[in-house]
């Protein structure tokens, strides 16, 4: 039986998907490395280290250490200037009365997400207070589709991998998903997610119980 939810953060309840990309082409243009939508989606729910690494390799670059730092730092500092503007009203359309209802029927929510900024983020947005438990960049190091975010998760909330439903934008977070044991609800287009267990494009007009019954797992 069901007894967890756990959430990707970015491009699930929060669009910051966009400022995430907008940093990296901003710094991919910086080193002269060609840099567009196709190769963003490629960095989904991949760590700022590892994203960055996979940009150099692209651009058959190699940096020294100090200098890897020094661009992980800028486009971090870039990717905070984008979203300081945010507050409640951009939460995706349908997120809190999703987490309300969920909540409400006693289900356990918990964050998977390799955010280093995923606190503050949640708080600046007022969604903190949903969440049980927070598995964020600075818990887990590895990237998804390694599943260590999402089964620490699992083992924050007590339970197990088959007791939770991961919802996830990105296709290595899927991946993550299904290689911990987990259902998954993809959040996006059917064609760009063929790993989830079910896709939906938002959480407008959904219930936790719909699209559990959806699934054949209530
Ligand atoms: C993931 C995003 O949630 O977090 C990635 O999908 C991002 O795009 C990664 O690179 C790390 O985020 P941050 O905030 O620690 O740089
Ligand atoms: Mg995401």
């Amino acid at each position: 039986m069901i007894r967890g939810l756990l959430f990707d953060l970015d491009g699930v309840l929060v669009d910051t998907a966009k400022y995430h990309f907008l940093a990296w082409q901003r710094m991919a243009s910086a080193l002269g490395i060609p840099f567009g939508h196709k190769e963003n989606e490629q960095l989904k729910g991949v760590s700022r280290r590892e994203s960055l690494e996979r940009i150099l390799a692209w651009g058959k670059l190699t940096l020294p250490e100090p200098e890897m730092q020094h661009w992980m730092d800028l486009k971090n500092q870039w990717y905070l200037e984008y979203v300081e503007h945010m507050d409640p009203q951009e939460v995706l359309p349908g997120v809190r009365s999703f987490l309300a209802d969920a909540r409400a029927q006693g289900y356990l929510i918990g964050l998977g997400s390799a955010s280093k900024n995923a606190i503050p983020l949640l708080k600046k947005v007022d969604l903190f207070s949903y969440f049980d438990a927070i598995v964020d960049g600075h818990v887990v190091t590895e990237s998804k589709p390694h599943p260590a975010v999402f089964l620490e998760g699992a083992k924050l909330l007590a339970l197990l991998p088959e007791q939770c439903v991961v919802f996830e934008d990105a296709v290595a977070g899927v991946e993550a998903a299904k290689r911990g044991g987990m259902r998954c609800i993809g959040m996006g287009r059917q064609e760009e997610l063929p790993l989830a267990d079910k896709v939906i494009s938002g959480f407008e007009n959904q219930t936790v119980s719909g699209l559990l019954a959806g699934l054949s797992l209530l």
